[in-house]
């Protein structure tokens, strides 16, 4: 029987290409950077360099640590300026080895208070998005030949909103639910080609961004709602994508994984 391809715990990443999108801030920034610590090229596709956490913009970060890092500026919806960065990204190394599509907005809205152009906004990137960046990465993976039993990993951000209502979050719980549809539908349809597909569901993380997210109700009612001692951080959900990215994760494809301290088991 054929064993699983080895692979080496301490650079699990070892001279791959890996785009992050949305990586400026928050758990696309920690992903980036615990990439490039585990020896990836790491591409960060934002719309910004702005950290909404504050601090240096991550390139500089993961430079300044000894990684290997470069900023496209790219809006995710944008079917074409997607391509070209796929296209630039491969270059670097001859492949494209992952993607992890992670940018999002929010517009926290119910039903009857949601306008369509906010709707067709969130649709735009936080789903369309990840099929644009999907399709794209998946025709350059096509294109490459197996290393580790893999042509290309795609690793997608969903939420454990998309499972349970996101409340008062209507379009955004829709779209999650769409990625991880989406997600096993990849991985159904190009396992036998060598194209490996999973999603990370993060529960409550707690990142730079304003708002509603760190509103005390918000908090609160997160607090009450995760069994685990604490909220999440960004790394650990930057842990999960470095396995599924990572030759660590043979024969596991289509999976949803959660990381939320426990807040769908409860
Ligand atoms: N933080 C949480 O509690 C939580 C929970 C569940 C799921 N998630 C998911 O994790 C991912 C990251 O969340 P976060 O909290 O770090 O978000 P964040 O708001 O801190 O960061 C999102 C990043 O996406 C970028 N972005 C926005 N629109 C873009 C576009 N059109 N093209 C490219 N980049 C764009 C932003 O500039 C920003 O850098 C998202 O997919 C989110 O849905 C987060």
């Amino acid at each position: 029987m054929t064993q699983p391809p080895a692979f080496d715990g301490n650079r699990r990443l070892a001279g791959q290409t890996c785009i992050v999108t949305g990586a400026a801030s928050g758990i696309g920034r920690a992903i980036a950077r615990l990439f490039a610590r585990h020896g990836a090229h790491v591409v960060v596709a934002d719309v910004t360099e702005t950290v909404l956490e504050g601090g240096e913009p991550t390139v500089g970060l993961i430079t300044r640590e000894g990684g290997s890092a470069v900023f496209r500026r790219t809006d995710v919806s944008d079917a074409q300026a997607v391509e070209a960065l796929v296209d630039e990204a491969a270059r670097l190394t001859g492949r494209l080895d992952v993607i992890v599509n992670n940018a999002c907005i929010r517009h926290a809205r119910r039903l009857t208070e949601l306008e369509e152009g906010d709707w067709d906004r969130v649709m735009a990137v936080n789903l369309k998005g990840v099929f644009i960046c999907c399709r794209a990465a998946a025709r350059r993976m096509l294109t490459q030949e197996i290393r580790n039993e893999a042509r290309g990993r795609i690793v997608n951000l969903s939420s454990q909103h998309g499972m349970i209502a996101a409340p008062d979050d209507l379009a955004y719980g829709v779209a999650k639910a769409g990625v991880a549809y989406l997600t096993g539908q990849v991985a159904a349809d190009y396992a036998g080609q060598g194209i490996i597909c999973n999603a990370v569901a993060p529960g409550k993380i707690v990142t730079g961004q304003g708002g509603r997210l760190l509103d005390e109700a918000v908090l609160d009612r997160a607090r009450r709602r995760t069994p685990w001692p604490r909220l999440g951080h960004p790394d650990d959900v930057a842990r999960a994508a470095l396995f599924l990215a990572s030759g660590e994760a043979s024969f596991v494809t289509g999976i949803n994984l959660m990381v939320d301290g426990g807040w769908m088991a409860a």
